[in-house]
């Protein structure tokens, strides 16, 4: 789908929509003008928000690797996956690991339109994806779980690499979104991990309360958090090293960059204990 071509009858463009923000800044063409408007307000606020959509997605590429090679993950639940685009844990896994399955899951009709579309390209091609997409709510993680699409794909009885990147901040404190993560954390079994991305004010106070307030107006809501509350997505399950940095830090390709604060997220993976 090319900028402004119509959309499904579904999507109201009128409003911005976090997933065409995210692929306007990663340079993509699924966004309208509304995401457009709102995705240069955030970046009047933070200019660097670019970067911050970038690096979230090269972390959701460290942590993948990390989960295939030092924890021999083959299957990966992405929540909140986006418009798939290079970079995303279809094409990641589709390097590190080519016989994973992966299910991604979206609640954004626009990023099931194209998962479609993606499906049936890889079909016609003879090569079925071994990626499936499923519209399905974190807010209803029970439901999530025993969609028939996900269960098709997934054995729940062996460890899952769970996805959560930057999804959670779209959650109000309302929807409970501690207890949502929760009931995925409690449904995999041990060995299992987590990979984790949250955008929080305790960099940038006054620029994140811009943005906060740019959302509003947007009628979207974002819900930057403080470290210990990001903390507490990971429940019981153990950190693995080096805890819940800032993403740009978090076992960086090559050296550390030159100011790792410059991405306003923490970022962090868990695994289940035995
Ligand atoms: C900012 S994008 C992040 C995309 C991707 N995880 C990444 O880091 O590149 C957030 C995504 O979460 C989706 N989302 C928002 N609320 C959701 C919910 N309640 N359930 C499932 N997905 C949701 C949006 O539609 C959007 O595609």
């Amino acid at each position: 789908m090319t900028n402004d071509q119509v959309p499904p009858p579904s999507i109201d463009t009128s409003l911005p929509h976090s997933a065409r923000m995210y692929d306007y800044w990663l340079g993509g063409s699924s966004n309208f003008a509304a995401d457009r408007a709102l995705g240069q307000a955030f970046e009047q606020a933070i200019p660097s928000i670019r970067t911050m959509a970038r690096e979230n997605r090269r972390f959701l590429g460290r942590a993948v690797r990390h989960m295939v090679e030092e924890a021999g993950t083959t299957q990966f639940l992405d929540i909140g996956t986006g418009i798939p685009a290079p970079g995303d844990t279809h094409s990641v896994t589709e390097i590190v690991a080519p016989d994973s399955r992966v299910v991604c899951v979206d609640n954004d009709p626009i990023v099931n339109a194209h998962a479609q579309a993606h499906a049936r390209r890889t079909a016609a091609e003879g090569t079925p994806s071994r990626t499936v997409y499923v519209q399905a709510d974190l807010r209803r993680p029970e439901e999530l779980l025993r969609a028939p699409e996900l269960t098709a794909a997934l054995d729940l009885d062996r460890p899952v690499g769970l996805l959560l990147i930057a999804v959670l901040m779209l959650l109000d404190d309302r929807d409970d979104p501690w207890a949502s993560t929760a009931t995925l954390l409690d449904a995999l079994p041990p060995g299992s991990q987590v990979a984790i991305t949250h955008p929080t004010q305790d960099f940038d106070p006054a620029a994140m309360g811009e943005v906060v307030k740019a959302a509003e107006q947007g009628h979207m809501t974002l819900v930057p958090r403080e470290r210990s509350q990001v903390e507490r997505f990971f429940g019981d399950w153990e950190l693995v090293e080096p805890g819940v940095v800032p993403v740009m830090g978090w076992r960086p390709d090559g050296d550390l960059p030159d100011d790792p604060n410059a991405a306003y997220y923490w970022a962090g993976v868990a695994r289940k204990p035995s």
